[in-house]
């Protein structure tokens, strides 16, 4: 099958661009049209050309399928094609409908006309990759819809709906019924008409001070981009349209393009992008795995969690039966899930009739008769093996044959809850992350004994509630918590070195963290850890850990909800302000231990709890309890406040480069105070580095 069938209508020549499942402008599509552009030219019947695509896209862009590979870059490139089209001695008019992003933007804008199908999306999206377009689009664009609408489409990458551009040089028409015959129609008036041809690059931009614009634009847009160079390197290039000769604001984008082609943050947020499909994929469960049907769920337990989880089918329009032991947590967990709908209609983010159809899905029960027809069951009761195993020995008496049976658990054994019932394939973890309804993660546990078709079933499901799901294997806290494990650890060491709660938040921060280890410890409750240490301080006993945390809840310090923890917060409010008697208690500590408290700097803090963070990980890869690294990356990236722009703890290793990451751990190793076995390398990490290659 071709990437772009050629046809004659009449007098006009049309090139539909055929590569499913958005015309991605792969090697052989690119390469195509050229030759039915050729081909038009050389043919003295054909008046005009029309290029066209499929209801779903006129084309995406760049075919991912190819990035990294000789064919992204294989010629004829995007470039030529664009400069083959606009420079046709024929015109050539873009029929566009479904999406028109990116690349294909830029192609249909080289083309002379263009008629949109109502509804057609139009975007720019490079920028959310950290890149800018880079075949003409931002030279082109001003020039069509104005310096100030192509501004905030390019910076923002935001889809338009081709109607709120009528009326702009981007579209001749604006097609009510079937796209070809409009554009055909509208070919046709081309071809009879005669005349020189629309060129976009040929339009001046009319801007009156232009200077003051984009100095009021860069302000702006260096505010909200923070640690992201491509929005302004955009603000540059739509300045260039506007103020130089085409070719050289071309030139300009050229340059940009390349120079943030190889910036950390785009490589970083590339890598993002592509950690986020191959995180639904199971090796071993094949694509044509048969999926379960899951229209009806149940949720064990009104908590915090269970209604947290309940309101994200809801809002996915699935319907929940909430089952509760205690009458008075049910109504209190129907409760919240009502009122967190109605904040949020208030803020104007949903319709009061939207709120009421979300309740309408809503059963809550207190009997077990009323889950028996759940395709699928989540448990989200009391962290006590005890109560798991009752409610699970109880499901597998009611539930139906076939439901999948999901834990909540944080910290127990998912092969254990799974025994506790005739049907261990049907059971599988689903660890949320506190806000249910808002967090976007979603670890996935696999049991030994957890059926593919489970598996990929719940994977599936995740999509349906618009989590990023990632595959777990049993483990002590799975990835992301058994991770953040040795990052606290390291971060109470700091504090017995010598480090305050603030320095150690404040360098971490400042890194790019969204919340430092003191700070969030006091947001979850630091209670929280300390039930694990004491579990661990009995399983693992010669684990080196500071007691200091301890002291603090010793105090009933527990963070925010009890007002005094790491930190001391104000009544009504989350400000976190230091706490002499912390700092105190901290600095008597280290006396009693015998350390003498010295200053630490940013960089050591740093490299203290992100290293931490990545031996870790390789152990995890290791033993096969994450089954890729960009895994463990989404992980951090969706649950754990890690900043997109560095990409992930194992993929900012690979860029620090794991050799200089084993050099860093074994100086650290040397630490007198510090615990060195803590600084050995995953044995992963140590070949990896020792062959100079990669975790991703
Ligand atoms: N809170 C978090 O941040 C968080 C994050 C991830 C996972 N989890 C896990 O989620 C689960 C629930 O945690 P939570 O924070 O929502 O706890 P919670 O105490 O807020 O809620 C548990 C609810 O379960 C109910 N319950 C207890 N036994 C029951 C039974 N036999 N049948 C029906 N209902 C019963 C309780 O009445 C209570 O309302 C735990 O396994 C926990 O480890 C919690």
């Amino acid at each position: 099958m071709s990437a772009a069938v050629y046809e004659l209508h009449g007098l006009a020549a049309v090139i539909t661009m055929n590569n499913p499942p958005v015309n991605g402008l792969g090697f052989d599509l690119r390469r195509e049209i050229v030759e039915g552009l050729a081909r038009a030219e050389a043919d003295p019947k054909v008046k005009v050309v029309v290029l066209i695509g499929s209801p779903r896209a006129f084309s995406g862009g760049a075919d991912i399928r190819e990035f990294g590979t000789p064919k992204s870059t294989a010629e004829p490139g995007l470039n030529t094609v664009v400069r083959l089209v606009e420079s046709a001695g024929k015109p050539v008019v873009a029929a566009v409908g479904g999406a028109c992003m990116g690349g294909g933007l830029e192609l249909a804008m080289a083309c002379h006309y263009r008629v949109a199908a109502k509804g057609a999306q139009i975007a720019l999206p490079e920028v959310k990759l950290g890149l800018m377009p880079g075949a003409g689009g931002t030279q082109r664009l001003p020039r069509l819809v104005g310096a100030e609408v192509a501004l905030n489409m390019i910076v923002s990458g935001e889809a338009l709906p081709s109607e709120k551009l009528a009326g702009t040089a981007l579209f001749d028409e604006i097609a009510d019924g079937d796209l070809l015959p409009a554009a055909l129609a509208f070919a046709g008036k081309v071809a009879a008409e005669g005349g020189p041809l629309k060129r976009a690059r040929d339009i001046k931009i009319k801007l009156p001070n232009a200077e003051g614009f984009f100095q009021f634009a860069r302000n702006t847009v260096a505010a909200a981009a923070k640690n992201f160079p491509a929005p302004l390197k955009c603000v540059d290039a739509v300045a260039a349209a506007a103020s130089l000769p085409f070719d050289e604001g071309l030139r300009l984008e050229r340059e940009l393009f390349l120079l943030l082609m190889q910036s950390p943050e785009s490589r970083a947020l590339r890598h993002a992008f592509f950690a986020e499909r191959a995180a639904a994929k199971i090796p071993d469960a094949p694509e044509d795995t048969p999926l379960r049907k899951v229209a009806k769920v149940a949720v064990i337990g009104a908590g915090t969690m269970g209604s947290g989880i309940t309101a994200n089918f809801l809002s996915a329009g699935i319907p929940v039966t909430l089952l509760e032991a205690k009458k008075e947590a049910l109504d209190k967990g129907q409760a919240a899930i009502r009122g967190n709908y109605e904040t949020s209609a208030k803020k104007g983010r949903l319709k009061p009739q939207q709120v009421e159809e979300r309740m309408a899905l809503l059963k809550v029960t207190q009997s077990y008769d009323d889950v028996r027809d759940a395709d699928l069951v989540i448990e989200a009761v009391f962290e006590d093996i005890a109560v798991k195993e009752s409610v699970f020995r109880k499901l597998d008496e009611v539930a139906k044959p076939g439901a999948i049976l999901a834990s909540n658990t944080s910290t127990l054994d998912l092969n254990k809850i799974a025994a506790f019932t005739k049907r261990p394939g049907d059971v599988i973890g689903t660890h949320f992350f506190s806000p249910a309804n808002v967090m976007k993660l979603l670890e996935v546990v696999r049991g030994e004994k957890t059926a593919k078709d489970v598996l990929v079933t719940v994977m599936g499901v995740a999509k349906r509630i618009k989590k990023t799901a990632v595959v777990s294997g049993v483990c002590d806290g799975f990835i992301g918590n058994r991770m953040v494990e040795q990052y606290l650890r390291q971060a109470l060491f700091l504090l017995e070195e010598g480090a305050t709660p603030r320095q150690v938040d404040r360098a971490v921060e400042k890194w790019g963290m969204a919340m430092g280890p003191f700070r969030m410890s006091d947001l979850a409750g630091n209670d929280i850890g300390w039930a694990i240490r004491k579990r661990r301080y009995l399983e693992r006993p010669n684990m080196k850990y500071s007691k200091i945390a301890d002291r603090l809840c010793e105090q009933g310090r527990f963070g925010q909800k009890t007002g005094l923890g790491w930190y001391r917060y104000e009544a009504g409010k989350r400000d976190a302000i230091s706490d002499p008697a912390v700092e105190k208690m901290i600095a008597d500590y280290s006396a009693e231990i015998g350390v003498k408290r010295r200053k630490i700097g940013d960089e050591e803090i740093v490299q203290r709890l992100v290293y931490a963070l990545v031996n870790e990980g390789a152990a995890i890869l290791e033993e096969g309890i994450a089954q890729r690294a960009s895994d463990i990356d989404m992980v951090y990236l969706t649950g754990y406040g890690f900043p997109l722009y560095r990409g992930g703890p194992m993929f900012y290793a690979d860029e620090v480069g794991l050799y200089n990451v084993v050099g860093a751990m074994a100086r650290l190793a040397a630490n007198p105070h510090g615990d060195p076995g803590f600084w050995k390398p995953a044995a992963l990490l140590e070949k990896l580095a020792n062959e100079s290659k990669r975790f991703n």
